[in-house]
């Protein structure tokens, strides 16, 4: 199975930049790859439509609502919007967004209904903190995130729904620093072993992110465990990110 590589632009780039970055992408990258995600800052998504841009890539969103209406919602963006602008994808439950938006379980559970009411496919993130780790309670604290999604409409449905969980340890975004093989498969093989047992109907694709880099994303990509990365700085970076995504695709 190709992997799935999500590129998270998180709140970088301008209107000039991203069009140029993309158009770059475009141009230099494997035809054959298909799965590939950019993740744009909302306000930039309409440009692939807007400019007939003939992407090859899948849209992603880093946010979506926990609106499914339209109306008096200042300053929201409704699954319905981005799926009209072509999104396919969107991270939910990123740790910056639990962080500094105080994106609770209840948000949660919201947003990614949104989203699969949309058909819209949540990159679900969890992600313990370096405390967590090292107190070697991460298990539970992922449980904990992981558990959320069997109150949402994914544990009720009966038809087959197309779901990515993003295993993103927070110390390692931006930092540098990776877990060992080891660890990453542990913990895919730990939130696999959950969604068997607990939502039965879903296909799950399982990314690893944090640090991923043009030197690292081989090894991670080469675990059979992983179906995929979602990639934070190297992403900006086009002749890196064009790199991690030409992984097996020669
Ligand atoms: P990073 O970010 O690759 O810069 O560590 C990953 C993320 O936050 O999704």
């Amino acid at each position: 199975m190709a992997k799935l590589i999500v590129a998270n632009w998180k709140m970088n780039g301008s209107f000039t930049k991203i069009e140029e970055d993309l158009r770059t992408y475009l141009h230099n990258h494997n035809t054959n790859v298909k799965n590939v995600v950019f993740a744009l800052p909302n306000v930039y998504l309409g440009l692939i439509k807007c400019l007939k841009i003939d992407a090859s890539f899948k849209l992603g969103s880093q946010d979506i609502s926990k609106f499914d209406n339209v109306g008096a919602y200042t300053g929201e963006v409704s699954g319905a919007m981005l799926k009209d602008l072509g999104v396919d994808y969107a991270i939910i439950g990123h740790s910056e967004r639990r962080m500094y938006f105080n994106e609770n379980e209840d948000i949660l559970i919201k947003k990614i209904n949104n989203a699969i009411n949309n058909n819209i496919t949540p990159i679900y993130c969890i992600g313990e903190s370096i405390s967590v780790r090292k107190n070697k309670n991460y298990k539970d604290f992922l449980l904990n995130q992981l558990e959320v999604l069997t109150k949402t409409n994914i544990a009720v449905t009966k038809a087959e729904i197309k779901l990515v969980i993003a295993y993103e340890p927070i110390w390692a975004i931006g930092s540098g620093l990776v877990p060992s093989t080891e660890e990453i498969v542990e913990v895919i093989n730990f939130i696999n072993a959950f969604v068997q047992n607990y939502l039965p109907h879903a296909k799950i694709t399982a990314l690893y992110g944090g640090s991923v880099s043009k030197i690292n994303a081989k090894e991670i990509l080469d675990l059979p465990q992983v179906d995929g990365v979602l990639v934070g700085g190297a992403s900006l970076l086009i002749p890196d990110f064009t790199s991690i995504c030409s992984y097996k695709f020669e």
